[in-house]
């Protein structure tokens, strides 16, 4: 059974430092995506506060994300590539920190309680396989270092997984 390490971070580097850690540990000994995330989110769930939202988005055909595993309320199914901050973290091939959902042209909005947001692609070979998506009820919750420390954790799972090649 997976036994959470206490996290007595004191920086945010600190703390995604030992998410990094913890997550290494939680999927070094499995390849299935779906796995791997439904872990994932939990843990982030678990160690980050003021979260309303944490899971993925799966590019699963070419042009469309498909909700994967995550931590929160029922949130829309299918994003097209493109559209919202999800869709737009995928077309553009990059993360993106939304301080204020509102002023994002094309949020889209799956919990009126959300305030500000963190879209990190994941990566397998080069390839985008889909998005780390938090939310949060607070503005301006996400800052570069969060940026920087989810990037990290997509990294471990863009190498962990097997990802199936999106349909056409
Ligand atoms: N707000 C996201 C949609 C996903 S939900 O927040 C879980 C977006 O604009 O892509």
């Amino acid at each position: 059974m997976f036994a959470p390490a206490t996290i007595e971070a004191r920086s945010k580097p600190e703390l995604y430092r030992e998410l990094a850690l913890q997550l290494r540990g939680l999927v070094e000994d499995e390849r299935d995506p779906v796995a791997n995330m439904a872990n994932a989110s939990a843990l982030l769930w678990g160690a980050l506060p003021d979260l309303n939202w944490a899971g993925f988005y799966v590019l699963r055909s070419v042009g469309e994300l498909v909700v994967g595993p995550f931590q929160g309320k029922p949130a829309c199914t299918r994003i097209p590539v493109g559209r919202g901050v999800c869709g737009t973290a995928v077309a553009e091939a990059r993360s993106i920190v939304v301080e204020d959902v509102h002023s994002f042209p094309g949020h889209i909005a799956c919990d009126a309680a959300s305030r500000s947001e963190l879209v990190v692609p994941v990566r397998a070979e080069g390839r985008i396989v889909g998005v780390i998506d938090l939310d949060s009820p607070v503005p301006a919750r996400f800052d570069a270092e969060d940026r920087d420390g989810i990037e990290r954790i997509a990294a471990i799972l863009g190498d962990a997984c097997d990802w199936a090649p999106p349909a056409r």
